[in-house]
């Protein structure tokens, strides 16, 4: 039974040496998940793959089911879970190109579904978020980059925009102020519904672009993708030795 599944984000909506053996389309009682889970071997140990965004990179970052996607990889029996994302960089050091595993998040996001703790459930549950990524699974990750000569930056703090669109320069102010290092729209609710499952969840964050106001101009969506290609095979790399 895999024991690992890696959640692709923009610039990773499939794996090139991933040997699918089978994929599974799950219901879950928050419905569907963003795309049938791909079961398969990746460096020699099974897998299981889910691309966020669809098969066909369709859905937005604030119309993804997360709670589908976390109940289906919990069903599954996974035990850990990687969570790769493009993000903005908005520390100094967090140039395009470079990849960072985050150790702190901020929230901004707004109306996703975001716990399993509703009603419905019959109980008032508050989980524990001091440190929102599992540190032993970012500590593998760091480890494994180390081993591999992949070059990463071992910590981050992650604002979590609401998107689609990005954002103006003056909130990128704002959340610098805030403490964020880098910016993206996918990192929640993905990483407290793991928590509430009790899974361990690390992010693989992909630096894209300069946050608003931080490089020359104007960002565009093809600057962003040209500069995923450089951060998404270091990805891969960094994948391929933790696992
Ligand atoms: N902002 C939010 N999300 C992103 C960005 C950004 O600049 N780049 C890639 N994903």
């Amino acid at each position: 039974m895999a024991e690992f599944a890696i959640i692709g984000g923009s610039g990773f909506g499939q794996i090139k040496e991933l040997e699918i053996t089978a994929q599974k389309t799950v219901q879950t009682p928050f419905g569907e998940p963003s795309a049938p889970l791909a079961f398969g071997r990746f460096g020699g140990k099974e897998i299981i793959f889910l691309p966020r965004h669809g098969e066909g990179h369709t859905i937005p970052p604030h119309q993804i089911n997360y709670r589908a996607n976390i109940w289906a990889l919990k069903e599954s029996g996974v035990k850990k879970i990687v969570g790769m994302g493009a993000v903005g960089g908005i520390r100094r050091d967090m140039a395009p190109g470079c990849m960072a595993i985050p150790h702190q998040i901020i929230d901004y996001t707004w109306g996703r579904e975001h716990t399993f703790f509703d009603r419905q459930q019959g109980r008032v549950v508050h989980i524990d978020f001091t440190d929102p990524y599992c540190e032993a699974l970012r500590a593998s990750l760091i480890e494994a980059g180390q081993r591999a000569g992949v070059e990463l930056i071992s910590d981050g703090t992650y604002g979590a925009t609401q998107g689609p669109r990005l954002e103006s320069a003056m909130e990128i102010n704002r959340m610098e102020r805030d403490g964020c290092d880098l910016v993206g729209m996918t990192g929640m609710p993905e990483v407290a519904l793991a928590r509430e499952l009790e899974l361990s969840y690390a992010a693989c964050a992909v630096v894209a672009n300069w946050a608003a106001g931080r490089g020359d101009g104007p960002i565009t969506w093809d600057e962003i993708e040209a500069s995923l290609d450089e951060g998404m095979e270091k990805a891969r790399q960094l994948l391929l030795a933790v696992i």
